[in-house]
C-alpha cells in the first residue's frame, strides 16, 4: 500500500485496463484499497492485470453502450456501489504511411525543398474517422451516462476521463484523434459543471507522449516527438496513474477540469 487505502470499501471502473496507462491507473488504484473492476476489449490482457489485484474482470468493448450499461449495472448489483469511473479506453493513430510522409515534409522544409501534399484528411476512411469517435467519444459518453445514473442517486462519486495534449491544439497526424479527445475534453467540461452540484466529480487528464504499447505504431516519428518534448523524455505510466490517484483522492475542488502532463509540450 502506498498512502494507505484512501479508496478502502469503494469500487473503481477502471476501462482498457489491460495495458499502458489504465493497467498502472487500476493498480494504483486498488494499492489505495479500492476494489476494482478491469475492463478491457482483450480479456486475456485484463485477466492478466486483474490476478495481481482486489477486483474482478469485465471484458466488453466501450462502444458497446449496452454492453457498458449491462457492465456497470452488474457492478452496483454484486457490490451495491460505484465510487469511481475512468474512461481510459483508446486506440491509436496508427497509420504509418502518414507518419513516413510527415517525416519526410519536415526533412523538405528543413532543406528548403517544396512540400509534397500530406494527404492526412483527405485519404482518412469513414471506417477510421468512425471508430476512432466510437472508441474515445462514445466509450466516453455511454461510460458517463450508465455510471452517473447510480452516482446521481448516490450523491457522490468520481469520474476521470482520458484526454490528451491533443485536446488542446491539433494533430496534424490524425484529425481525428485531436477531434475525438476534443470532444472528450467538451464532454467533461459540461457534465463536470452538470453534476458539480451534487458532488459528483468529473475531470479529465491530458497526457503528453507516454512509454506505453500505444506509442508502437509511431516507432518511425519518436526521434522527432522527442525533440519537441521540453523536459527531454517521454513520461512514464506511473506518473499518469499518480496524477488519476491525485485527482481521485484529493482534488476535491476539481470540477470539469483538464489536469494536463505532458513534459512540457507546447500543444
Ligand atoms: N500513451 C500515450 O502517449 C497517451 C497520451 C495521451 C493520452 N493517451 C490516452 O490514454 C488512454 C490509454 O492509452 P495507453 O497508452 O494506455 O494505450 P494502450 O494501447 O497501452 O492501452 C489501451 C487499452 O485499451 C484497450 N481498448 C482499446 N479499445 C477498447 C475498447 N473499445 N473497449 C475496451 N478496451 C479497449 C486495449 O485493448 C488496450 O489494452 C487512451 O485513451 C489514450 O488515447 C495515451
Amino acid at each position: 500500500m502506498v498512502d494507505g487505502g484512501a479508496l478502502e470499501g469503494q469500487v473503481a471502473l477502471v476501462t482498457g485496463a489491460g495495458s499502458g496507462l489504465g493497467a498502472a491507473i487500476a493498480h494504483h488504484l486498488a494499492e489505495q484499497g479500492a476494489h476494482v473492476v478491469v475492463n478491457d476489449v482483450r480479456a486475456d490482457a485484463a485477466a492478466a492485470v486483474a490476478k495481481d489485484l482486489v477486483g474482478e474482470v469485465a471484458v466488453f468493448d466501450v462502444s458497446d453502450s449496452a454492453a457498458f450499461d449491462a457492465a456497470v449495472d452488474t457492478t452496483v448489483a454484486q457490490h451495491g456501489r460505484l465510487d469511481v469511473l475512468v474512461n481510459n479506453a483508446g486506440i491509436v493513430m496508427d497509420r504509418p504511411e502518414v507518419i513516413k510522409r510527415l517525416i519526410a515534409a519536415q526533412v523538405a522544409a528543413m532543406a528548403g525543398e517544396a512540400v509534397a501534399p500530406l494527404r492526412v484528411l483527405s485519404t482518412l476512411t469513414d471506417e477510421r474517422f468512425d471508430r476512432m469517435l466510437k472508441v474515445h467519444v462514445y466509450g466516453t459518453f455511454y461510460g458517463m451516462r450508465a455510471a452517473l445514473r447510480h452516482m446521481e442517486d448516490a450523491r457522490s462519486g468520481v469520474i476521470v476521463n482520458l484526454c490528451s495534449v491533443y485536446a488542446y491544439g491539433g494533430s496534424v497526424a490524425s484529425p481525428e484523434y485531436a477531434a475525438a479527445k476534443h470532444a472528450i475534453a467538451g464532454l467533461t467540461k459540461s457534465v463536470g459543471a452538470e453534476v458539480a452540484p451534487l458532488g459528483i466529480r468529473v475531470n479529465a487528464v491530458a497526457p503528453g507522449f507516454i512509454d506505453t504499447p500505444f506509442l508502437d505504431p509511431l516507432d518511425d516519428a519518436k526521434a522527432f516527438l522527442l525533440a519537441r518534448i521540453p523536459v527531454g523524455r517521454f513520461g512514464r505510466a506511473e506518473e499518469i496513474a499518480k496524477l488519476v490517484r491525485h485527482i481521485i483522492c484529493d482534488a476535491t475542488y476539481s470540477f470539469g477540469e483538464i489536469f494536463p502532463a505532458s513534459g512540457g509540450w507546447l500543444a
